[in-house]
């Protein structure tokens, strides 16, 4: 049975770039031949939809009323990616009768056919639902910006995930930055304080430079990999695809991915 690989986008401050980097890389690996799901699970203003131009008509709540499939909700967008709208009433999973919950579940199991990546875009910080989905990946994925403060809320943030959902394995990409030399140093400056205060292991994806062609994407609302796929974002999105495609191929060869929708009714209690 297919089990796709499931990686969360989070940080600690809005703003930082995971929406872009959500879809941008979920592009890049698609590229290379595998099939991606992107989750919006992210309400903030510059959701997924607005960057690929979209409005849907469904979210994830649907699928608890009768004649409405996951087909019926996933939107295919630009680039062959499908998108799953989530909503900010996700967390009424929690409270679901057992029928609802079988149906969610039944609904949930036919995307395990449907996709080799699933990319979840949370919200920025470390409200309920954030800890839901990030409890839920194979992969949780910090984006940090040379911002001091930002800096800081990713700390908080790792520190909050790591005592509250147990996680402890993070990864790390640092976007917005000038060169690799300084995704270098925001790294190291970042690893410096977790080591030292969290018993938690960070390993360092890459970095994103700050692009004016991202910007111009953003406003043309198309992923900066299809408007302009050798613009310096761009290279920089397919090398941390790579990465993601290569770190993820070895766990499930060690037999340690779990499958994604059985981990999240189990966690569907708390
Ligand atoms: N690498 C980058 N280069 C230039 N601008 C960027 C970059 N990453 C993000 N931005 C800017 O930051 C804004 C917010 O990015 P977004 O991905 O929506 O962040 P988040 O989802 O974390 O709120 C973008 O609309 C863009 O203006
Ligand atoms: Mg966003």
């Amino acid at each position: 049975m297919n089990i796709p690989k499931v990686i969360s986008i989070t940080s600690g401050k809005g703003g930082v770039g995971k929406t872009n980097s959500a879809i941008n890389i979920a592009l890049k690996i698609q590229e290379k031949g595998y099939k991606v799901l992107v989750i919006d699970a992210d309400l903030g203003l510059a959701n997924v939809n607005i960057m690929f131009n979209i409005t849907p008509k469904k979210t994830i709540l649907d699928l608890l009323k009768d004649n409405c499939s996951i087909k019926d909700v996933l939107v295919e967008v630009p680039g062959g990616i499908k998108i799953l709208p989530a909503s900010s009433g996700i967390f009424s999973i929690v409270n679901l009768t057992d029928e609802e919950n079988l149906k969610l579940l039944n609904n949930f199991e036919a995307l395990n056919e449907l996709f080799d990546y699933i990319i979840i875009d949370t919200a920025a910080g470390i409200g309920k639902d954030v800890l839901f989905f990030n409890s839920i990946s194979h992969f949780v994925t910090v984006i940090v910006t040379p911002e001091p403060t930002s800096i800081t809320d990713a700390y908080a943030t790792i520190k909050v995930l790591n005592k509250e959902s147990k996680i402890k394995d993070f990864k790390i990409i640092i976007n917005q930055v000038s060169s690799s030399d300084e995704g270098k140093s925001v790294y190291n400056s970042l690893y410096k304080v977790s080591s030292q205060f969290l018993n938690v292991s960070l390993e360092y994806l890459g970095h994103i430079v700050y692009d004016k062609a991202l910007l111009k994407s953003v406003l043309s609302q198309m992923p900066v990999v299809l408007y302009s796929p050798e613009s310096p974002s761009s290279v920089c999105f397919n090398s941390i695809a790579s990465r993601f495609i290569d770190r993820l191929t070895k766990i499930s060869q060690t037999g340690n991915i779990q499958l994604f929708w059985e981990k999240m009714l189990r966690n569907a209690n708390f």
